[in-house]
C-alpha cells in the first residue's frame, strides 16, 4: 500500500512524526504484513531549519521524496501554488492514500489537490472547529473534512462536531489525539536528551514560557503592543521562542521586547517540552501548546477568544484572555493552579497506531 503524507508546517511534523512511526513498526511486525510506502511531499511552507529541518532530525522522520518549495506568500498565493505542485506529484505518485494534518494552508492545498484526482484523503485532527469563520485554520478544517474519506478525530468534541455538519458512520473514527502519543513518547526522550536549561540559564518553575503567533493577535499593531505590554507589566521572567512570523511584526510596528523577556530563536521539539515542563506557567496562542501545557499539567494562559479544544478548559486548566496588557499582567502575576487533568479526553497514546491499522483496513476493503 502506497500513503502520500502531505506536511508543510512544525505542528505537521510532529503529528506526521507520530504516524511514521508506526508505519516504521508495522513494516516490522512478524508476520511480516503487506508493507506500507510512505511517500513524504513537504510543501516548504515552513522553511527556516528551526521550523522545519530540526523536527525531521530529532524525531526521526524520514527524509521528504517531495519538497515543493512553496512558502513566505499569501494563503491565496501559497495555496494556489501548493495545489498546482501536489497535484503533479500525486498524478505520478498514484498512492492510495493521500494524509493530511491538521489545518493549515498546506493541508487544504493537500485535500483540494488528492479530492480533484479523486484520490482517497485521509484527515488526521479532523472535526475541530472554533466557530470563527474569520481564522484561515477554520476555513481550512472544514474544507479538508468535507472533502475527506476518512476523518480520524482526537476527541469526542470533534465526532460530534462532524455530526452537526452530517459527516457520520464509518469514515469517521475516534482514534485519540496524535500529539497526546508524541508528548508521551519523546517526553521521555526530550528530559535525556535536551540541554536547554542549562543553555538558557533557568530554573524549573522560576519562569513564564510564551509562544505567540496566531494572524489575529501578531498582525494587530494594538494586540501585539498590549501583549508586549502585559508581559512587561507582569514582571515575570518570561522565556519566549519566537515564530518568525511575530518577529517580523514586532520589527514592522517598531515594538520592542521587555527586558524580563528572555527572546529565543523557536527551539525543537525535545527543548520545547522540556521548557513546557518546568515552566511555572504557560501563555500562548497555540493550538498545540494549550495541549502539551494540560498533558504536562503547567497552567495555561490563552490570549485568544475561544479555542477548538474546550476539554482544556475544564476546572480552569487553560482560561482564555483578551490582548489587554493589565489582564494579560494579573493572569501572569496569579498563575490559575490546574487541580484536574483528564488525559483520557486526547485518547490512551496510540492514535498513530490506530491510524496506520485503519489506513491499512479500509484500503483492503475497498
Ligand atoms: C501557520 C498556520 C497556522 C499554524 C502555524 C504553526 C496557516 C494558515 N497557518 O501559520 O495554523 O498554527 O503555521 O506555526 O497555514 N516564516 C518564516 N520562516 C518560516 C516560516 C514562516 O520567516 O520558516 C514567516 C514568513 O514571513 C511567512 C510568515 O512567517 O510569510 C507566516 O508563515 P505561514 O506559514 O503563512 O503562517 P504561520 O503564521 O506560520
Ligand atoms: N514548538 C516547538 N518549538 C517552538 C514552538 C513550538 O517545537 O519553538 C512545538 C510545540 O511544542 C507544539 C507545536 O510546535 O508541539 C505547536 O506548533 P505551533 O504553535 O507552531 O502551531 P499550532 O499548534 O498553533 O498550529
Amino acid at each position: 500500500m502506497k500513503i502520500c503524507t502531505i506536511i508543510g508546517a512544525r505542528p505537521q511534523f510532529i503529528k506526521a512524526a507520530v504516524v511514521s512511526r508506526a508505519i516504521a513498526d508495522h513494516n516490522q511486525t512478524e508476520p511480516l504484513p503487506e508493507s506500507i510506502n510512505e511517500i513524504i511531499v513537504h510543501t516548504g511552507q515552513h522553511y527556516d531549519s528551526n521550523m522545519s529541518d530540526v523536527f525531521f532530525e530529532e524525531l526521526s522522520i524520514p527524509r521528504p521524496n517531495h519538497h515543493l518549495g512553496i512558502g513566505g506568500g499569501s494563503h491565496g498565493q501559497n495555496t494556489g501554488r501548493m495545489i498546482e505542485a501536489i497535484e503533479s506529484v500525486l498524478s505520478s505518485e498514484r498512492p492510495d492514500w493521500v494524509v493530511v494534518y491538521g489545518d493549515t494552508d498546506s493541508t487544504l492545498a493537500g485535500a483540494i489537490a488528492a479530492v480533484k484526482l479523486h484520490l482517497p484523503i485521509a484527515h488526521v485532527e479532523a472535526g475541530l472547529r472554533s466557530f470563527n469563520r474569520r481564522m484561515p485554520e477554520e476555513i481550512n478544517r472544514v474544507l479538508t473534512d468535507h472533502a475527506s474519506s476518512l476523518l480520524f478525530t482526537p476527541t469526542i468534541t470533534a465526532t460530534h462536531n462532524l455530526k452537526r455538519e452530517g459527516i457520520i458512520g464509518d469514515s469517521v473514527k475516534e482514534v485519540g489525539d496524535v500529539m497526546y502519543d508524541a508528548s508521551l513518547f519523546y517526553g521521555e526522550v526530550a528530559v535525556e536528551k535536551s540541554a536547554i536549561m542549562h543553555a538558557l540559564k533557568i530554573q524549573p518553575r522560576q519562569y513564564i514560557l510564551a509562544t505567540i503567533h496566531r494572524a489575529e493577535n501578531t498582525d494587530d499593531q494594538e494586540k501585539m503592543g498590549q501583549i508586549l505590554e502585559g508581559f512587561a507589566m507582569s514582571e515575570q521572567e518570561i522565556v519566549w521562542p519566537i515564530h518568525p512570523r511575530t518577529r517580523k511584526r514586532i520589527y514592522d510596528f517598531e515594538l520592542s521586547i521587555p527586558k524580563n523577556v528572555k527572546a529565543i530563536e523557536p527551539v525543537g521539539y525535545l527543548d520545547m517540552v522540556v521548557l513546557e515542563k518546568s515552566a511555572k506557567q504557560i501563555v500562548t496562542d497555540s493550538g498545540g501548546i494549550q495541549k502539551e501545557a494540560y498533558f504536562f499539567r503547567v497552567p495555561c494562559v490563552t490570549i485568544r477568544d475561544e479555542t477548538e479544544w474546550v476539554e482544556t478548559l475544564a476546572h480552569n486548566a487553560n482560561v482564555l484572555i483578551a490582548a489587554i496588557s493589565k489582564d494579560v499582567a494579573t493572569q501572569l502575576r496569579n498563575p490559575n493552579v490546574p487541580t484536574v487533568s483528564n488525559h483520557e479526553v486526547f485518547g490512551d497514546g496510540r492514535a498513530g497506531v490506530k491510524i496506520v491499522n485503519a489506513l491499512q483496513l479500509v484500503s483492503n476493503i475497498t
